[in-house]
């Protein structure tokens, strides 16, 4: 290979790495701003915090559990869309179900919960 056509081949390859680099940081791409205010206008900040234990878990200790997990974002669209029944000292009750205004702002919010 000569030098002009090694310096395209260097070129090509740098050009690569950084669209396929660039598209895995869009497919994982979280919108924090809004994961916040999905939060706050749900006042899900009640019985959850991002570290601390309140009456439901820290969303660290959600993204430890399911990490690693093919199916932990359907398990938490799940969770939050359906109200399923949990139990606050030793009292069963339905899960908030979240208000949101499309599919997509809650599955941002399960990523932002999943990257904690
Ligand atoms: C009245 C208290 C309360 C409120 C309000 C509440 N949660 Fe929870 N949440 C809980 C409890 C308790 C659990 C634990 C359920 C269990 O493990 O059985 C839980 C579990 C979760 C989990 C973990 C589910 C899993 O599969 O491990 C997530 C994520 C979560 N809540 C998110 C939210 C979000 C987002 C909101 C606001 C829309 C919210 N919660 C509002 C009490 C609450």
């Amino acid at each position: 290979m000569n030098h002009v056509k090694f310096s395209h081949f260097l070129r090509a390859l740098l050009a690569v790495g950084l669209t396929s680099g660039a598209l895995a940081a869009q497919a994982q791409a979280v919108d924090v701003a809004a994961a916040d205010a999905l939060l706050l206008s749900n006042k899900c900040a009640k019985c959850h915090s991002v570290d601390k234990k309140k009456d439901g878990p820290a969303y660290k200790v959600t993204a430890t559990k399911y990490k690693g997990k093919a199916d932990a974002e359907a398990k938490l669209f799940t969770h939050l869309t359906t109200a399923p029944t949990i139990e606050i000292d030793g009292v069963k009750e339905e899960h908030q179900k979240i208000k949101a205004k499309d599919d997509a702002e809650v599955k941002n919010l399960v990523k932002y919960i999943l990257s904690r």
